[in-house]
């Protein structure tokens, strides 16, 4: 449970929690109304914030759809890369991201007593992530700090030289390796998704090169840490729930909807940020134009008037839709992506590990306001 949450939502479903001025908003139906409307509550204006003046050099990812309020300029771009994650696409990438994953069961039933994070929830997506953007598979363990160092930017202080520096040196290696991905599939077309956008076209127009390193970089971050959480905390509940962990076993089409309730139960993004376009309203709580706010899907898919007993996993559920890869026109693009992942992982796994339990060592959580997750999870997995 998070109790914090929980008080909130009952005492204060919109608070100021620091006094930089942002804002907490935390029941379901306020979480939904700021997805519905980007015209009052704007992603752009936090472009600023991914590439601040000190960071002295463009940070890629600020072009990127991720930023974009004006329906018609996220339209268009959301119209040149969604085929690229559309239903042909994912089961182009089904089978080796199966042959990864069985691979993986293979060495977390070799070794029994695992990190599970290590040993495989970090490894299948970021191998997933490295095939779609086309990168040397032994870039792979190098994403992880990648897509750290550009998430740091955004809490960078003009003082924080070393770090600034490292986050340079990460951005410039970035876009040299896409770079050189982009000039050999513009040289070299195949049957991939670098080559699906470099070809894709609305109305005649292609993306841009700016657009296309953008939209690359936003992958590497928004795809890695969430798959890799969304992993983790399927396992952690599967060690917590040995029934529901036999229940699986004996009936695999139930895997979709345990995943469902994984990502309602423990979504691995707890927050987005917004900012007021100008003076509202919300929950009876007058907010300045320019307020920062603190979006709580990990409260609202916690909301009892979104669904009952929420505070217990269970399988039966058959609730609203899931807040957990956002709504509207932000919607997670890698959703399918994801669930795809997720499934296949847990059909390799289930087919042959029959004991899953904590081990007593602890558990380390990240540390963020917006991603939730766990950075390592010693697990002892048995056939
Ligand atoms: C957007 C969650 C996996 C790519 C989002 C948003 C959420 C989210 C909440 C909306 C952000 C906002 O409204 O500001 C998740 C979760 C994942 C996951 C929980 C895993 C369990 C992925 C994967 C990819 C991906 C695997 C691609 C490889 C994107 C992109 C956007 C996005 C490109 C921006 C869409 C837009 O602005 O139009 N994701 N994501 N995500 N996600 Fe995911």
């Amino acid at each position: 449970p998070y109790p914090a949450y929980a008080e909130f939502r009952r005492t204060t479903p919109v608070a100021q929690v620091d006094p930089g001025g942002l804002w907490a908003v935390s029941r379901y139906e306020d979480v939904l109304h700021i997805f519905k409307n980007p015209k009052l509550y704007s992603s752009e204006g936090l472009r600023l914030a991914a590439d601040p003046p000190w960071f002295g050099r463009s940070n890629p990812i600020s072009d990127s759809l991720i930023f974009m309020d004006d329906p018609k300029v996220h339209g268009r771009m959301r119209g040149l890369v969604n085929r690229a994650f559309g239903p042909s696409a994912l089961s182009r990438l089904e089978p080796s991201i199966r042959a990864t994953a069985e691979q993986l069961t293979t060495r977390v039933l070799d070794r029994r007593d695992v990190d599970f994070v290590a040993d495989f929830a970090l490894p299948l997506p970021a191998s997933v992530i490295g095939a779609l953007l086309g990168l040397d598979p032994a870039l792979h363990s190098r994403f992880k700090q990648w897509a750290d160092d550009i998430m740091a930017i955004s809490a960078t202080q003009p003082g924080d030289t070393a770090m600034l520096e490292q986050c340079r040196r990460t951005v410039a290696e970035m876009e040299q390796y896409l770079g050189q991905v982009l000039e050999h599939r513009r040289q070299t077309p195949g049957d991939d998704m670098v080559s699906d956008l470099l070809r894709s076209r609305v109305d005649g127009e292609a993306l841009t090169a700016k657009e296309l390193l953008g939209f690359l970089f936003l992958l590497l971050i928004a795809g890695l840490e969430t798959t890799v959480h969304l992993l983790g905390h399927s396992a952690r509940i599967l060690a917590e729930h040995p029934a529901v962990l036999r229940q699986l076993r004996g009936d695999r089409s139930l895997i979709p909807r345990f995943i469902e309730e994984v990502l309602r139960f423990e979504p691995p993004v707890h927050g987005t940020i917004r900012l007021c376009t100008q003076d509202v309203t919300l929950a009876g709580v007058s907010l300045p134009r320019g307020s920062p706010l603190l979006v709580l899907q990990g409260s609202a898919l916690r909301d009892e008037h979104y669904c009952a007993d929420a505070d217990r996993f269970s399988l039966e559920r058959k609730g609203p839709q899931n807040l957990a890869f956002g709504h509207g026109m932000h919607f997670c693009l890698g959703a399918a992506l994801a669930r795809v992942e997720a499934r296949v992982a847990l059909e390799a796994l289930l087919a042959r590990c029959g004991t899953v339990s904590l081990r007593p060592e602890p558990v380390e959580w990240n540390f963020a306001m917006t991603v939730r997750g766990m950075r390592n999870l010693p697990l002892e997995v048995l056939p």
